[in-house]
């Protein structure tokens, strides 16, 4: 080789890809994904860690790369595809679960956050001969088409609910100290972060509102 000419060593061409990757706007994960082909074991067994989560009322250790979402590792690992991903952004809703009982988009956090954290999925919920009330109530009032958010749409009702029980406010609500009333008005804003694109948002309204007791 031509002692002119640059040149460029292995880790160094792989930082550089990384970086070009970033800068046209890939998500660094992935342009690690794309390289990981290349890695040392040494890299990836420092990538990964054992995460302990128990989904379901049944107990799963996987190791896992420090990046998985609670998502990926619902779908992916644990293989429960009920949970779906939609915009894997925190925009739609689609990847709500309960963790520890309470609604939270799957996709916005890392699995290696909820080391031993009870998780419920849809699947959790209910069974085909035993629907859980709120699966009965988005049956029986049509409250889904293609029924992709569907399954975020229950669980995120049902967490929804445990927080009108704990008295929690939202934005509309007139009082901060006083129980909130589920009116369609309260139901409508706290359902805001569960999108359907099949516009079933009356159906759903009164599937929860049939479930809440009427209040709405
Ligand atoms: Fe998580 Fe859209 S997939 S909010
Ligand atoms: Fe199709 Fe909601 S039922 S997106």
């Amino acid at each position: 080789m031509d002692d002119d000419t640059p040149t460029l060593s292995r880790r160094n061409f792989l930082i550089s890809g990384a970086s070009a990757a970033a800068a046209v706007g890939v998500r660094p994960d992935r342009a690690f994904a794309a390289i990981g082909s290349t890695s040392s074991a040494t890299e990836q067994s420092e990538m990964t860690t054992r995460v302990t989560l128990n989904v379901n009322a049944q107990r799963h250790t996987l190791q896992l790369d420090t990046r998985t979402t609670l998502l990926d590792a619902i779908r992916e690992h644990i293989q429960l595809t009920g949970t779906k991903k939609g915009c894997d952004h925190g925009q739609c809703g689609a990847c709500t679960v309960l963790v520890n009982g309470r609604r939270i988009n799957s996709c916005l956090t890392l699995a290696v956050m909820h080391q031993n954290d009870t998780v419920t999925t849809i699947e959790g919920l209910g069974t085909p001969n035993r629907l859980h009330p709120l699966q009965a109530a988005f049956v029986k009032h049509d409250g889904y088409q293609c029924g992709y958010c569907t399954p975020g749409q229950i669980c995120s009702s049902v967490g929804m609910l445990d927080e009108v029980k704990r008295g929690v406010p939202s934005h509309v609500s007139k009082s901060l100290v006083e129980k909130p009333l589920l009116s369609v008005d309260e139901l409508r804003e706290r359902m805001s972060g569960n999108i359907c694109r099949c516009g079933a948002y009356s159906n759903i309204v009164e599937a929860i509102t049939e479930v809440a007791g009427g209040a709405a």
